[in-house]
């Protein structure tokens, strides 16, 4: 069983999906082990994202991701990182599979409604820089 840290980002707060995105992974049969409303830091969200820091869509990335409440939360599950990764769909929301989260309720790329981890390494960071107390 493997851990992945996931973000209800603030598109997918202000759009009222939290429920919906909530339910999928419960339905997927993910476990919830943490869950919190938060607004990010401009520091945690630049750490958070650092691998993109160099991309010119950097400084836009971090305004959006600081710009209102997230829901950040951390699911377990035998391959969660992969199986959340298919709930969520292709990061431009156009390419996404109609019926996954980023098919059904998004349109652009720079407002794609979710985050997941998408390797062991990465998790294993997200879940410590968000919830420092699951070690
Ligand atoms: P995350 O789960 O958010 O990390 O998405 P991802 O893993 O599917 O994509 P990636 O890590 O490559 O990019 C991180 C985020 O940067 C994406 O979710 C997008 O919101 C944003 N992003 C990626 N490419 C572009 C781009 O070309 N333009 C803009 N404006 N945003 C982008
Ligand atoms: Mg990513």
């Amino acid at each position: 069983s493997e851990r992945t840290l996931i973000l209800v980002k603030p598109d997918g707060v202000r759009k009222g999906l939290v429920g919906e995105v909530l339910s999928r992974i419960e339905n997927k049969g993910l476990k919830l082990v943490a869950l919190e409303l938060r607004t990010l830091t401009r520091d945690v969200a630049e750490d958070h994202y650092g691998e993109h820091r160099e991309r010119p869509f950097f400084g836009e990335l971090v305004e959006f991701i600081t710009g209102g409440p997230l829901v950040a939360l951390v699911a377990e599950g035998p391959r969660a990182i992969e199986a959340f990764r298919a709930l969520a769909g292709a990061t431009d929301p156009v390419k996404a599979a109609p019926g996954t989260l980023r098919g059904d309720f998004a349109l652009e790329i720079g407002e794609n409604i979710v985050h997941g981890s998408d390797s062991p390494e990465s998790a294993a960071r997200e879940v410590k820089l968000f919830f420092p107390e699951l070690g």
